[in-house]
């Protein structure tokens, strides 16, 4: 019989990576050795998206270079726009995202002509038309055009968002969001995208494996069954009360808890400040109090602390963004990481194909189906 700890790889080193270090005693988080609180307060999400995919952060010319190419990348080609107007209106936009992704792939294959660097900008250039276009033609029967002139991602998505240009606070926030998302070493999505690159699968496969594996509610989907629980709550005694009627019932409090930090999320208390910020300008300010209220009681009750996932939701509730789009959000800004992953993994692959241990019935003679009681 296994151990629960070992079922889920808990503690278990699986391979190497040059990427980011999460967890590692003495190190903060950093992507390709930087810190994630200088990148957060300096850096812009291009930058990051550069530093992860090609190693090195990029110097002016090579940054203006990149987002000029990301933005002549986010035209969506016409089939896709047919396949996605095809996507029924109660579709979860992760899975509008799974299929877009899916269905690029088939029009703009991965061949000589289309290299996985280029893959990976199409993606992070295309991926917030794509769930947009969607958006807008269920909700309102509009075709949007999916080249905003914004400059960046975040500006990008929140002018697709509301048809007019973004307050600079959301935009920044979003930005900071973004690259707090952008990579965590060998978490469930990365993981998968990297077994299935193991089999020598197409770039797109491992994106869209990534996307299923962070739908979830225990890896990605947290972010928005975080707004979902805080959204319940009008004052913080009401939310004491009830997180504590909940912990009684033994359930699960999303946003908090992570496989590998144990005290907290270095993550957390950056994006903490931006939904303390944009909460002082919003008429549902008390969305901030009755969420530290939540963070008090875990700690005080279940030594639990806020994964990025929490604060994250109330960061994009307060900058107007649809709760379904949380997840999604997550996945524009992955797209570096897992992109990053699916390079390294080739450089030096071997298929992962781990071993089980057998539980199931011992040797037994076949019957024949005529001879079945
Ligand atoms: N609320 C209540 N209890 C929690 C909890 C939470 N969010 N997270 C962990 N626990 C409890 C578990 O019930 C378990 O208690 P037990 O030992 O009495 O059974 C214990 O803490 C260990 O949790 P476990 O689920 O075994 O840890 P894990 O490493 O397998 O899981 C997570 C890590 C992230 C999946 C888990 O903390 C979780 O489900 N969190 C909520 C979802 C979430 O926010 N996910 C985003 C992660 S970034």
């Amino acid at each position: 019989m296994m151990d629960k700890k070992a079922g889920g790889l808990a503690g278990i080193v699986v391979g190497d990576t040059a990427i980011s270090t999460v967890g590692k005693e003495g190190m903060d988080l950093n992507y390709r050795g930087y810190s994630i609180h200088d990148l957060a307060e300096f850096a812009s999400f291009e930058e990051v998206a550069y530093l992860l995919i090609h190693g090195e952060l990029p110097n002016q010319t090579e940054l203006q270079a990149y987002q000029e190419k990301l933005m002549l990348l986010r035209e969506l080609p016409s089939p896709l726009k047919t396949v996605l107007e095809a996507i029924p209106a109660k579709t979860h936009p992760m899975d509008v995202l799974r299929t877009g992704c899916s269905m690029l792939g088939t029009i703009e294959p991965e061949t000589k002509q289309y290299t996985p660097q280029d893959i990976a900008d199409r993606l992070i250039a295309s991926t917030p038309g794509m769930l947009l276009y969607w958006y807008h033609f269920h909700k309102e029967g509009k075709r949007i055009k999916t080249n905003s002139g914004e400059p960046n991602i975040a500006s990008h998505f929140l002018y697709l968002l509301h048809g007019k240009k973004p307050n600079p606070e959301h935009v920044r926030a979003l930005d900071v969001s973004l690259i707090l998302y952008a990579e965590h070493e060998f978490n469930a999505s990365t993981f998968a995208a990297r077994v299935t690159t193991s089999t020598e699968s197409d770039f797109y496969s491992a994106i869209v494996s990534g996307i299923g594996t962070l739908r979830g509610p225990l890896h990605g989907g947290a972010n928005e069954a975080a707004m979902e629980l805080i959204a319940k709550f009008k004052t913080p005694d009401d939310a004491e009360n009830g997180i504590r009627k909940m912990l009684a019932d033994k359930a699960k409090i999303m946003g908090f808890g992570h496989r590998v930090y144990k005290i907290s999320d270095p993550r957390s208390d950056i994006i903490k400040v931006w939904s303390k910020k944009l909460s002082e300008n919003s008429p549902e300010a008390y969305l901030y109090p009755v969420s530290e209220r939540i963070e008090k009681l875990m700690w005080e009750e279940k030594h639990l602390f806020p994964n990025l996932d929490f604060y994250s939701a109330t960061t994009y509730h307060y900058c107007g963004i649809p709760t379904d789009m949380f997840t999604p959000l997550f996945v524009m800004s992955r797209i570096t990481g897992w992109s990053a992953h699916i390079l390294e993994q080739r450089k030096d692959n071997r298929l992962i194909r781990p071993d089980a241990n057998y539980n199931g019935p011992a040797p037994r003679a076949f019957e024949p189906l005529n001879q079945r009681g």
